[in-house]
C-alpha cells in the first residue's frame, strides 16, 4: 500500500476536500421568485415566501406551528426566553457552542451533563441526577442528526414538571419511532445553516404544539410588535429573509433524495472503514432514522495505530479537511472556564477520539474511495507515521 502524503507521497486529492459542500438550487430554479423579490423590493418582513415556506414546513413536519427565524441560535434564545423561567438549564457539553451560548443570552445558567457512549446524545439518567429546585428546563440535542432518547426525556420532563426543548439544529429529516423530528418536547429548534443537510444560507425554525407559545414566538421574533407599532414586550429582530425562504421552498423538494444519498454513502464508509481495527462509529438505534448530518468515526489509537490528532493531520496532508467536532467539549472552552473541573468521562472520551469526515449530499464513489484509501494508508503505515511524529517532538 502507498505511503500517506504526510510521509512525502502525493496527496490522494489534488484539491482540498472541504468538510461540507451545500447542494443548492440552480439559479434557473429560483430565478423567477428572486427577480420578483428584487423588482418589488419585498426582501423581508414575511412578505410572501417566508409564510409559504412556513406552510410547506408545517405540512412536511406534521406540525401546526412552525415559526421561521433568522438562524437557530436566535431560535434557541427566543424559545428559552419564552419559557419565562429563571434558573438552570440542563444540557450536554458535547454539542456546538450555540446551544450553550443561547443560555447566556436568555440569562440562564448551564448545567452540563454527560452523554451516552453509543449515540453520543444526552444521557437521560444524568439529566435526572442534575435536576434541582433551581432547574428551569432541559435542553437536549439530536447530535449529528441522531435523535435523543426522547421517550425517557419526555417522561422525566413530565414527572418533574420541567419544560423540554430540543436543539434540533442537526436533525431536519430525522425521525423518532417513525415520526418526524420537530414533533417533540415543548419546542424544537432547527438550523438551516449552509453547513446543514437542509441548507438555505442562514435560517432556522421553531416547532411547537403549544399555540400560546407559538403566538409569543411570532411576536418576539419581530420586536414584540403585533403590527400596531405598540410593542407588547422587548422582542428582537429574528426574522428570516425572503431570499432564504425562496431557497428553502426549493430545497424541500430534494431533501429526501439528499438524505437517501447520505444513507448510501454512510453504509459504504461503515462497511469499508469498519474493517480497520480501532475505527468505530456512532450507533444508530433501530427506532430512529438519522439524516446523517455528519459522518463521524472514533479513533482508538491503541488498535488503529495513530491517534485521532495524527490522523487529522495526515488527512490534511492528503487535502482532506476533517473536523474534530466537538473538541474540546464546551465545559473545556475558555467561555465556560468555571466548569473546567466537572467530571464528564464519556464526553471527554468521545471528544478526544471523534473525527467528522467530509460528508455531502452528493458524493462520487471515487471521492468516498479516496477518503477510505487515505485512512487505510495511515493505518497500514502507522508505525512510520508515529515515528515521524516522535522525530518532530
Ligand atoms: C447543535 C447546534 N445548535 C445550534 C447551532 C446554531 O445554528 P445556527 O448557525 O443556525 O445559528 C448549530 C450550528 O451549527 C449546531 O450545530
Amino acid at each position: 500500500m502507498d505511503k500517506p502524503a504526510i510521509l512525502g507521497n502525493t496527496p490522494v486529492f489534488d484539491d482540498r476536500l472541504g468538510i461540507v459542500s451545500p447542494r443548492l438550487p440552480k439559479l434557473e430554479q429560483i430565478q423567477d421568485p428572486l427577480s420578483e423579490a428584487l423588482r418589488t423590493g419585498q426582501l423581508t418582513n414575511h412578505a410572501f415566501h417566508v409564510p409559504q415556506f412556513e406552510k410547506a414546513l408545517s405540512d412536511r413536519l406534521k406540525m401546526p406551528n412552525v415559526i421561521s427565524v433568522g438562524n437557530a441560535t436566535l431560535g434557541l434564545i427566543l424559545a428559552l426566553e419564552a419559557l419565562n423561567r429563571d434558573g438552570e438549564v440542563i444540557l450536554p457539553s458535547f454539542t456546538y457552542c450555540a446551544t450553550a451560548h443561547a443560555l447566556y443570552w436568555s440569562r440562564h445558567k448551564p448545567v452540563f451533563v454527560d452523554i451516552l457512549p453509543d449515540t453520543f446524545t444526552i444521557d437521560p439518567a444524568a439529566v435526572e441526577s442534575a435536576i434541582t429546585p433551581n432547574t428551569a428546563a432541559i435542553m437536549a440535542v439530536h447530535i449529528y442528526g441522531h435523535p435523543c432518547e426522547i421517550d425517557t426525556l419526555e417522561e422525566i420532563s413530565k414527572r418533574y414538571g420541567l419544560p423540554l426543548l430540543f436543539d434540533s439544529a442537526h436533525a431536519f429529516g430525522s425521525q423518532y419511532q417513525n415520526e418526524p423530528i420537530g414533533q417533540f418536547g415543548d419546542a424544537e429548534i432547527f438550523s438551516f445553516h449552509a453547513t446543514k443537510v437542509f441548507p438555505v444560507g442562514e435560517g432556522g425554525c421553531i416547532t411547537t404544539h403549544d399555540k400560546n407559545l407559538a403566538e409569543h414566538l411570532k411576536l418576539s421574533r419581530k420586536f414584540g410588535d403585533p403590527g400596531d407599532e405598540n410593542t407588547r414586550f422587548p422582542g428582537m429582530n429574528a426574522k428570516m429573509q425572503e431570499f432564504n425562504a425562496i431557497i428553502g421552498v426549493e430545497m424541500l423538494k430534494v431533501v429526501d433524495e439528499h438524505i437517501a444519498n447520505r444513507h448510501r454513502y454512510a453504509a459504504y464508509l461503515i462497511e469499508r472503514l469498519g474493517r480497520l481495527p480501532g475505527i468505530s462509529f456512532q450507533s444508530i438505534k433501530p427506532n430512529v432514522f438519522s439524516n446523517y448530518q455528519n459522518f463521524v468515526i472514533l479513533v482508538d489509537e491503541v488498535y488503529f495505530g495513530v491517534s485521532r490528532d495524527m490522523l487529522f493531520d495526515a488527512l490534511l496532508a492528503e487535502n482532506i479537511l476533517a473536523r474534530k467536532y466537538f473538541f474540546p467539549p464546551l465545559h473545556l472552552h475558555d467561555a465556560y472556564s468555571d466548569y473546567r473541573s466537572i467530571n464528564l468521562p464519556i464526553t471527554e472520551f468521545v471528544s478526544k477520539r471523534v473525527l467528522c469526515l467530509p460528508f455531502y449530499s452528493e458524493m462520487t464513489e471515487k471521492m468516498l474511495d479516496k477518503i477510505c484509501v487515505a485512512i487505510e494508508q495511515v493505518h497500514f503505515h502507522a508505525n512510520i507515521v508515529r515515528e515521524y511524529y516522535s522525530n518532530l517532538a
